[in-house]
């Protein structure tokens, strides 16, 4: 069976991704300086599939480490994980944002290029559409114009690899465009453990349940929605990491680029998060309304036909179960990997 590097694979997306892949027959070597995710939760996946991980703790914009990665193993295919997140520091801290995850991005394609090997995943975002498409987004609509550092790493990382594949023929890329992942596997040994305050909102809602922060704001509730709070395409992480097996088949078997949304194509409010939340939860989730926050879009949802047509993939989660999952996840590790 093939085996897959994992690079950030020890983080919220990667975790759930490697649970999938091993659970599929593929091999899982993951590659992550624990910038924000923590070595605990390899042994967690290593712990929920009864499989070996094999692990590097190394800087992957240093190509030189990175090739004994590719030089001690015959990797078939790299899925790039390895990213900074978080908006509102990518706009205190640009230059962070362009050298990290770009320079992870270049360091992947020099070792992939020099080492033979010809398939990549790469994490991009919803994000990409900016703020001139008009809601579904489909695959084929051009990239927009960003609000923020973090965002056009994306849009510049997808036209390298777009470049990349130009110049190789025999190069095949996946640029998936997640839309809002949330939940957690439903085991509850892994899940999404940001550091300090959480920026997204699932996060945030479970820390206001469990205790850890005291109230939610909701940001902002005039926008042109049903309810006034902003919609967005939430996806259950588990869902979102069946997508990356489908997409390793895929790949495996095609050249060129390909982009493909990962989305459930329904969109729900803030509003209707929370709602739910407490509903299936039974537990009470202080909130209040505040201003918007700068940047944020009214809607953001995909349209995930592509996925369903060419890769056979489509969602099988509801709302309740990522809402279950995710609370499931945090009163169980309440501090997160750290306890
Ligand atoms: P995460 O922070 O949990 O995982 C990223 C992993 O990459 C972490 O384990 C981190 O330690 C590692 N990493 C970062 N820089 C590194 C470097 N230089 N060398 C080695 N490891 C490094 O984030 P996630 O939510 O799992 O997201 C994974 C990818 O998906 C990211 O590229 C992110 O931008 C993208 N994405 C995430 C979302 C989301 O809402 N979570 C949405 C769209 C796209
Ligand atoms: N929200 C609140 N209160 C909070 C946090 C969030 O009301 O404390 C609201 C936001 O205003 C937004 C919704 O919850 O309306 C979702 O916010 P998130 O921060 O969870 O997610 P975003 O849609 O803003 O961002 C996500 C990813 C980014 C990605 C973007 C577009 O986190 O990486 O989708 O794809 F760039």
């Amino acid at each position: 069976m093939a085996t897959i590097l994992l690079a950030g694979g020890a983080g919220y997306i990667g975790s759930h991704t490697a649970v999938e892949l091993l659970d599929s027959g593929y091999d899982v070597i993951i590659a992550d300086n624990f910038a924000n995710s923590s070595p605990e939760a390899v042994r967690r996946i290593e712990k929920i599939t009864g499989k070996n991980v094999k692990l590097y703790e190394l800087d992957i914009k240093d190509a030189d480490k990175l090739a004994e990665v590719f030089a001690e193993n015959k990797i078939d295919a790299v899925i790039h994980f390895a990213g900074l997140k978080a908006v509102g520091e990518s706009v205190e801290k640009p230059v962070m944002y362009y050298r990290n995850n770009i320079d992870t991005t270049l360091s992947l394609l020099e070792n992939m290029s020099r080492f033979g090997v010809k398939n990549i995943i790469f994490s991009s975002s919803a994000t990409v559409y900016g703020e001139e498409n008009k809601v579904p987004y489909t695959e084929e609509m051009k990239r927009g114009v960003c609000t923020n550092p973090y965002g056009w790493t994306k849009v510049m990382m997808e036209q390298i690899f777009e470049d990349a594949a130009k110049a190789d023929k025999e190069l095949s890329v996946v640029l998936l465009r997640y839309f809002n992942p949330i939940g957690a596997h439903e085991s509850g040994m892994i899940g999404e453990d940001p550091q300090g305050i959480p920026n997204n909102l699932m996060p945030y809602v479970s820390q206001v349940a469990v205790g850890r922060r005291e109230c939610l704001t909701i940001f902002g509730n005039d926008y042109p929605t049903h309810d006034g709070t902003c919609t967005r395409d939430y996806i259950h992480v588990v869902d979102l990491a069946k997508g990356h097996v489908k997409a390793i088949d895929y790949i495996l078997s095609h050249n060129g680029v390909e982009i493909f949304n990962l989305g459930t194509g329904t969109p729900y409010s803030v509003t209707e998060i929370v709602d739910t939340f407490e509903k299936v939860n039974g537990i009470k989730v202080n909130h209040v309304y505040g201003a918007r926050r700068a940047g944020d879009l009214a809607e953001c949802y995909a349209n995930a036909d592509k996925a369903l047509k060419v890769l056979g993939w489509k969602t099988e989660k509801t709302l309740e179960d990522m809402c279950r999952d995710s609370w499931n996840w945090q009163k169980n590790n309440p501090n997160g990997y750290n306890k």
